[in-house]
């Protein structure tokens, strides 16, 4: 599903150049469930950006689903990313002024699906994720966890069959990120390729493979 090849991303900083990802040769079928480790700045978000075509390398060949995504204009690769991937981040990234419901339901919304679809399929995601009674909140109103599961609601609305989460549990206390790592895992198991950043040796240990970043290059894990 994935097939990256001599991946490298470059980030410019006044006269400096940071070298964030070097080299990365990774594939990665469908279906499979992979965790990446490795320290701080080592490059994994920036990895999963790239996979989640939220970012560009610099070099280097990126296919998804066959598809030569390197080549894409911008406006090609928004939407591919929105029929295709779902993105969960530590910091839920929901939009503050908008509910529960309408955060679930706005790439419905920049995907032009009418109204009355929107609202059955925004209550059907809520219902899956237990999030009913809080369906008019703002996320200010809700807990971190209750907001992290109105994120992944958002990122699944879409079904898309490639779920990135970048540290998902990080700003969670120890039972509210167990509830979302397996909320995240009943979709691995349902069908999705799963890709999760972590620093948790813990989760790490859960997925099928273990993938390590060390400055910028990917070695796989051997378990
Ligand atoms: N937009 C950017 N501009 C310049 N440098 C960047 C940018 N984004 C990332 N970097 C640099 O690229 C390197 C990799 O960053 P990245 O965010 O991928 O690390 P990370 O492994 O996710 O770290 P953490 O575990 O702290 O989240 C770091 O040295 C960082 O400073
Ligand atoms: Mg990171």
């Amino acid at each position: 599903m994935l097939e990256l090849a001599g991946i490298g991303r470059d980030f410019e900083v006044g006269e400096q150049t940071v070298h964030a990802l070097r080299d990365v040769e990774l594939n990665v079928a469908a279906g499979e469930y992979l965790s990446i480790m490795g320290p701080s700045g080592s490059g994994k978000s920036t990895l999963l950006n790239v996979i989640g075509l939220l970012d560009r390398p610099t070099r280097g060949r990126y296919c998804l689903d066959g598809t030569d995504v390197t080549v894409l204009d911008g406006a090609a690769r928004a939407e591919l990313r929105r029929d295709k991937v779902g993105f969960v981040f530590q910091f839920f990234h929901l939009v503050p002024r908008l509910t529960a419901a309408e955060n679930v339901g706005l790439p419905l919304v920049l995907a032009g699906v009418e109204p009355d679809e929107r609202r059955v399929r925004v209550a059907r995601a809520l219902e899956r994720l237990d999030l009913v009674s809080r369906a008019s909140h703002r996320p200010d109103q809700l807990s971190g966890g209750q907001r992290q599961r109105v994120a992944i609601a958002r990122a699944t609305i879409m079904e898309p069959r490639l779920l990135l989460a970048d540290e998902p549990t990080g700003n969670l206390d120890r039972h509210s990120g167990h509830e979302v790592l397996e909320l995240i895992e009943a979709l691995h198991a349902s069908g999705l390729t799963l890709l999760v950043v972590t620093h948790d040796p813990e989760i790490g240990r859960r997925a099928g493979r273990r993938i390590h970043v060390v400055d910028g290059r990917v070695e796989e894990q051997v378990p």
